[in-house]
């Protein structure tokens, strides 16, 4: 989604920005640009990738001391250059210095009041130069400037209703820069000679640049200038460095490496073994400390009563996957929800409910307004399952389970969704044992269980040749159906939404058990219908269902265990996964769902790691 890097410095910053902007395009952008001061206001812009952005600032010579620069998703607005950031002031009723222009803006997240400030400003004389909700944040700053920018911006976001992360200039005072954040992330980058500092909506943009980082909270304000900064809090009071340490955070370039990879998809897919390791490393027995942070978590797990999932898309389906755990072996009433529909539905709030949110990025805004509303009904205890330590989502929950999967460039989550799949059964085997439901026998095969995962995966992995070869016959489908029953129907859903997401097939995913209620009526050999179908108690129903599909001429491509007896022949194609995996089967047999989509959209051309539409991180609700 929408990024944004800032620096003010004394040498010139146009490359640091632009390979910021490089470092945040894993996160889905259709457009960008950068603007710096140097004699007036002087900008690029570009709807293709930085990568031409970065030969427009070279051919133009475009450079300078002060400057942003943004990744932009399109909200409002096509993704056209004059929709592009940064934005900047411009009128012509005005006085002289308006009518020129001179504040700069770059802006992530969306203003809910934008059409009314919009004729408000026009009324004073400000011509608007695209379709955004952005612009009329940089009229509105202008119209509030005095010779103080910081004082401007501040007198300006009392007017701004929604969602915010700003950084914004004055061409009338160059070595300054100003930032703000409510509802999406904002950073400071602390230069390593403490006279040069940055802005950013995430520390990956400054890899390389800054390790030093300052996490701004809700409502913050800071005022950036050569050699010095300050903050305030959204009651705009002066922050002391105590309340906002600088933290020192491990750059992540190692991670933008491809390496042998074709993509940073395939490579994440490859990196589940490890990152399963490093998720489980330290876990030496079921123990509530494991997931402390600012609560304790054996309190609230003694005292809680039912589980209620929050998530999006990918990491919604991990929840759903859990809720199976969480019934059948801690035995507590569990829901899920998906975090968009619950935070406008009337639910009955329960105290004694702890709120579990899922989320890779630990940014998503609908699952941070979930969290946030199930707080403001009285629903206290949360917990978050998180691969971002420094996220917002981290900061606002009470316990936490930090996945150690590592960063994830991919638009298509893959490692993340295994690693948070590890993440909920140690939840699960944590609350069974604080409600006395887990035995050490039990525990100790479980921990066994998540011990030998690494070694399982990578068998499983071992099966990308035999996937290679369904991929063809997927690559020329227009659609696909995916089945699953019990556990294993979250897993037909992730299967169905990876191959959505990357390949732009239409797929669905079913409980096997409904597709004589309705979907069975699509089934044509034109129609393949992927079955996960590990050997538990649900294969013998699983079985009828795929007769059902044969009978119609369909074509199945199974997901079957060694002792399934299922066996390849007309229309019928069977992997083998390697072995049968009780309860934690859902973690392996998610791996050829992923390399199938992987594969059929490397068929099918399109652009695996940026899919069209979308982006990583979805900061805007
Ligand atoms: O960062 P989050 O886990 O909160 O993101 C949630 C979804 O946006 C995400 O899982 C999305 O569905 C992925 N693109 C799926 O591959």
């Amino acid at each position: 989604m929408c990024g944004i890097v800032g620096a003010v410095s004394v040498r010139n910053i146009v490359p640091i920005l632009v390979q910021g902007l490089a470092r945040l395009e894993y996160r889905g952008y259709d457009s960008c640009g950068v603007a710096v001061v140097a004699d007036g206001l002087q900008r690029a812009r570009s709807t293709s990738r930085v990568a031409e952005l970065a030969e427009q600032v070279s051919a133009s010579k475009l450079e300078g001391t002060t400057g942003i620069a943004h990744t932009r998703w399109a909200t409002h607005g096509a993704p056209l250059v004059h929709n592009a950031h940064p934005h900047f002031s411009h009128g012509t009723g005005l006085d002289a210095a308006s009518r020129a222009g001179r504040i700069a803006l770059v802006h992530n997240g969306i203003i809910e009041n934008h059409d009314e400030l919009r004729a408000e400003l026009q009324g004073k004389g400000y011509v608007f130069q695209s379709q955004t909700d952005t612009e009329v944040i940089a009229h509105l700053i202008d119209s509030r400037y005095d010779g103080d920018l910081f004082e401007a911006v501040k007198a300006a976001l009392k007017h701004l209703q929604g969602a915010y992360a700003i950084a914004v200039f004055c061409k009338d005072e160059p070595h300054r820069l100003i930032g703000a954040r409510a509802g999406s992330p904002l950073i400071l980058g602390v230069g390593q000679d403490g006279l040069e500092h940055f802005l950013a909506s995430d520390a990956m943009a400054l890899a390389g640049v800054t390790d030093q980082i300052v996490y701004l909270e809700e409502g913050d304000v800071v005022d950036v200038q050569l050699g010095k900064y300050w903050l305030v809090d959204k009651a705009h009071k002066p922050v002391s460095p105590a309340q906002r340490p600088v933290k020192t955070v491990l750059a992540h370039s190692g991670a933008a490496e491809l390496g042998p990879y074709r993509h940073y998809m395939q490579k994440e897919i490859f990196e589940q073994p490890r990152a399963i390791a490093d998720t489980l490393q330290g876990v030496d027995g079921i123990v509530p400390e494991l997931f402390d942070g600012s609560g304790s978590a054996a309190g609230v797990f003694k005292d809680i009563d039912s589980v209620l999932i929050l998530a999006c898309g990918t990491s919604y389906y991990s929840g759903c996957t859990a809720k199976y755990w969480l019934e059948s072996i801690a035995k507590i009433p569990t829901q899920v929800e998906v975090a968009s529909e619950y935070r406008y539905r009337d639910s009955v709030p329960n105290a004694r409910t702890l709120v579990v949110t899922i989320t890779q990025s630990g940014e998503t805004a609908d699952t941070l307004a979930a969290l946030r509303h199930a707080q403001s009904v009285g629903m206290t205890h949360s917990l978050t399952i998180c691969n971002v330590a420094s996220s917002a989502m981290v900061r606002e929950c009470e316990l936490t389970y930090i996945t150690r999967a590592g960063i994830e460039i991919g638009v298509a989550s893959t490692k993340a969704f295994t690693a948070q799949l590890a993440g909920l059964f140690l939840l699960t085997l944590a609350l069974a044992q604080a409600k006395g439901r887990l035995s050490a026998a039990e525990e100790a095969r479980h921990l066994k269980a998540l011990r030998h995962l690494p070694t399982a995966l990578q068998a499983v992995l071992a099966l990308e040749p035999q996937v290679i070869a369904w991929s063809e016959d997927f690559a020329k489908m227009e659609n696909a159906l995916f089945l699953g029953r019990g556990l294993h129907y979250p897993i037909a859903l992730e299967g169905a939404l990876k191959l959505k997401e990357i390949s732009y097939i239409h797929a669905e995913a079913y409980p096997a058990g409904e597709l004589k209620h309705g979907p069975l009526a699509l089934v044509t050999s034109a129609m393949p219908v992927v079955t996960v179908a590990p050997n538990d108690a649900l294969l013998e129903k699983l079985k009828s269902n795929m007769h059902e599909v044969r009978a119609r001429g369909g074509v199945l491509y199974v997901l079957a265990d060694a002792d399934s007896r299922i066996e390849s022949g007309e229309g019928l194609h069977v992997i083998r996964m390697p072995e049968h995996y009780g309860e934690l089967s859902p973690l392996l047999h998610v791996v050829p769902l992923q390399l199938l989509a992987y594969h059929t959209a490397c068929a099918r051309g399109t652009d695996v790691d940026k899919p069209r539409n979308l982006a990583k991180s979805v900061t805007v609700e």
